[in-house]
Formats: structure tokens, sequence, C-alpha cells
């Protein structure tokens, strides 16, 4: 401790506003107790402090000031002004997150989930539509962007491929956003090169939403893979800060780890374990930017015995074939994979798996094994599953309805099922 245990005690105590009495019974302990930490240090009746305690009260100013950074945060006008790029309301990079507003964003996906789980119903986007671009196959992105949308009460105009699109036809970015924009009220867009969905950006005022460009960013599945980790871990009795994560595979061209260390960074403490064969390591700028931006441990190995022991999370990725370069191998080799025999020998019984999804199944991919499939440690399908409230929070905050929603919710008058997978184990599902 820098200052002297006096010091530290009465600066805790001015700082959460807290009188002796309280403040004892605030972090446990006996008014008593408490009398004889605050004597000055060398007299007959001094105690020092067990360290224990010291971390607790460390821990509770620190909450504390968070807390009311959040709430002057969230009194410092609508969400979708704060995380704004280039004064528009468009969500391109996770870069225009501070930790704040993504506390904000996960706690307005939290109030999405009476909706999500299919137990309320709202129309807050009734006449709002929705043009769904993509350029690149998809099928959780694209459908689970459209299911938000409509679950808010808005509709979805899809176009798939550029088989069936203008663009076949030589048609530019520019024309085809501007265009876009004369017909729907916001565009997610996914697009197989790194900055054009910027470009479409450009090009339009109505919110635009990056769907994943090439090997770039894909935001919102960042943010709903921090959503599911904060979920998780309050299932678990765990923090973010300070935990241990392993992202495994592709980190080269995997564009969702990409998004996603960047806004784990924003924690504080964090250890990263990178787990890449050869030639598919994380971007070296990436690195460097997370590791400017908190005291966080970053590590490399090619060895998943290795990197595992210890770790809170493993998000594992697909080889992202269809970006490498000519000539360039594919799959991983057997030792990559990820599966129940490693996860066993190297992790706890708290241990989640994530996995952006699609998994390649195929014989010889070496992708996340299937074999964890009624392991209750793999996290994949409710991963999945918050897509919906995550992007229902997403389109909420960019059209600027978020506050309407909790007023506008009504009973469902159909009767879905109390388990939405026939094989989900006991915390999955609906309630
Ligand atoms: C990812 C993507 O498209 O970047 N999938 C997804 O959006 N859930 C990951 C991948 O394709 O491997």
């Amino acid at each position: 401790m820098a200052v002297s245990q006096q010091v530290f005690l009465r600066d805790a105590m001015r700082r959460l506003n807290l009188t002796r009495d309280v403040f004892a019974a605030r972090i446990g302990v006996k008014r008593r107790a408490l009398d004889t930490w605050l004597l000055p240090e060398g007299s007959l009746e001094s105690r020092a402090m067990p360290e224990v305690v010291q971390r607790f009260v460390t821990e509770i100013v620190e909450n504390e000031a968070l807390l009311s950074k959040y709430a002057q945060s969230a009194q410092s006008g609508p969400l979708r002004d704060r995380i704004a790029t280039g004064g528009k309301h468009q969500l391109l990079s996770v870069d225009q997150f501070t930790r704040e507003t993504v506390e904000e964003l996960c706690s307005l996906a939290d109030i999405m989930q009476p909706i999500a789980r299919r137990q309320k119903v709202s129309r807050v986007l009734e006449g709002a539509v929705l043009g769904n671009l993509f350029f690149e196959a998809s099928t959780r992105t694209r459908v689970s962007f459209g299911s938000a949308f409509c679950r808010l009460g808005g509709s979805v105009c899809d176009t798939t491929g550029f088989t069936f699109s203008s663009m076949a036809k030589g048609e530019s970015i520019y024309d085809t956003s501007r265009v876009m924009s004369g017909y729907v009220d916001a565009m997610v867009i996914r697009h197989p090169e790194q900055g054009s969905v910027a470009e479409f950006a450009r090009a339009t005022n109505i919110p635009v939403v990056n769907g994943g460009d090439g090997a770039g960013e894909h935001p919102s599945q960042a943010l709903l893979d921090l959503y599911t980790i904060s979920t998780e871990f309050s299932r678990l009795g765990k923090l973010l800060d300070g935990a241990h994560i392993a992202l495994v595979g592709d980190l080269k061209y995997g564009r969702t780890v990409h998004s996603l260390i960047k806004l784990l960074g924003m924690y504080r403490g964090l250890k990263f374990t990178l787990i890449a064969p050869p030639g598919l390591e994380m971007p070296e700028h990436i690195v460097e930017q997370v590791a400017k931006q908190g005291k966080h441990v970053i590590e490399q190995t090619t060895s998943l015995e290795k990197g595992l022991p210890g770790v809170d999370v493993i998000y594992a990725t697909r080889v992202q074939k269809e970006r490498f370069e000519e000539g360039q191998d594919g799959s991983f080799t057997a030792d990559f994979q990820v599966n129940k025999a490693i996860i066993d020998r190297c992790c706890g019984p708290d241990v989640i798996v994530m996995h952006p999804l699609p998994r390649d199944s195929r014989e010889g991919a070496h992708d996340l094994s299937v074999d964890l499939n009624h392991d209750p440690r793999l996290a994949i399908f409710r991963q999945a599953d918050n897509g919906i409230p995550v992007r229902m929070a997403i389109f909420a905050v960019l059209l600027g309805v978020e506050t309407l929603v909790q007023h506008s919710m009504r009973d469902v008058t159909w009767d879905p099922p109390s388990h939405i997978g026939p094989e989900d184990a006991v915390f999955h599902g609906m309630y």
C-alpha cells in the first residue's frame, strides 16, 4: 500500500460517503475491528488490516467509481450520439465504444431478453424497413439481424451474393448505397473487402451496420461475444477484469477475434493467450493496440497444451480459407483441435468454450469438435442465441427507440417451446 492503512481507509469512507458504522457493515467486519485499523500506527491498540480486506475495499471503491461514471454517461445524451462515427449513427468498428458505452449496450440487451426469448412482443420499429445486403456467405448474422429487426416490429428486405445484385453489372458501392438509402431505414452490410462497409457508410445518412468486412471487423459479433462472456461469468461468479482468455485458430483472417480482442482490451488486467498455427497469427497492429489499452498480459504460442491451462474462456475459430493468398495451405493440424480430451486435460469445470460459428465439421478440418455437444461448458449455442438481444439493442440504439422498448412490451399470443434445442443442457433454453 502506497499510503498508510489509516489514510487508505479514511479515503475509502470519504469516497463512498459512508459513516464508520455503515462502512464496517458494508465490508462485513465488526466496528471494533475497523476502529483498531484506524488507530495511528504504532499505538498500542492498533492492528494491521488483513490484505484480503484491503483488496475488497479497493474493489468496492473502484466499482463505485465505475457506477457513478456509468450513471453520468447515461445522463449525457442518447447512446447513439456517444458512439457515432463521422457524425453518423452507424456501427462500423468496436473502436467507437468505451467500456461504459459497451456496458450500456449490454444492459439494453438484457432488457431485450424477454422479446428474444419469445415471452414478449414489441412494435417500436413498426413501419421501418431494414436492408440486409450480404455479398458474402452468411447464415446466422444475416438471419439474426433480420429476426432482431422483425422482433422490434420492423420488416426486412434481403439481397444475397454479387450474382443477384446490380454489382454484377458493375455498379459502384456509392451508387448501391445511395439507391438503397431511398428504399430502407437501416442497412446491414457484409462484403469480402476490408474497408468496403465504411465506403457504403460514407455514401448514406441512414444507419449502417458492419456485418463483416473481409478480414477487417465484425463489431456486432464481438458485442454479442462480450455479452455472452459477461452473462456466463455472472452465472459462474467471475469478473471480466483479470480474466484469462485464449483465442485459438485463424487469428490472422478471423475478423471476429480482431473485434473481440479490442473490446476485451477495454477491461482491466486481462491475460490473453493467442494460439495460432504459424502464418495465421493475430496481426501485429492489433496486438499493439490492445497492449496500449491497459495492463494486459499477451502471450502467443502454437501449442494448445501450453496455452490452455488456467484459462477462463476458450474462443475457437475456423480457418478462413476463402481469404488465403494464392498457394497458401489450408486446415488445422489435429493438434489444433479443441476437443473434450484436451479440455478435460488442461481446464477446469467452469471454463467456457466459445466459437462464432460456423464450425467446419468436415473430416480433416479439425475445427472445434462435436464431442463437446453435450458438455455444459460448450457455450456456442447460448452465444449464437445472444445474437438476437444484442442486435435488437444495436438497432434500438441506432434508430433512437431504446427508451421506448420497455413500455412497449406485450405478452406473446403463441406458445413457444420451453427449450429451443432438443439437446440443450440444463441452463440452455428460455427460462
Ligand atoms: C464469422 C464471420 O463471418 O466472420 N461468422 C459469424 O459471423 N458468426 C466467422 C467465420 O466465418 O468463420
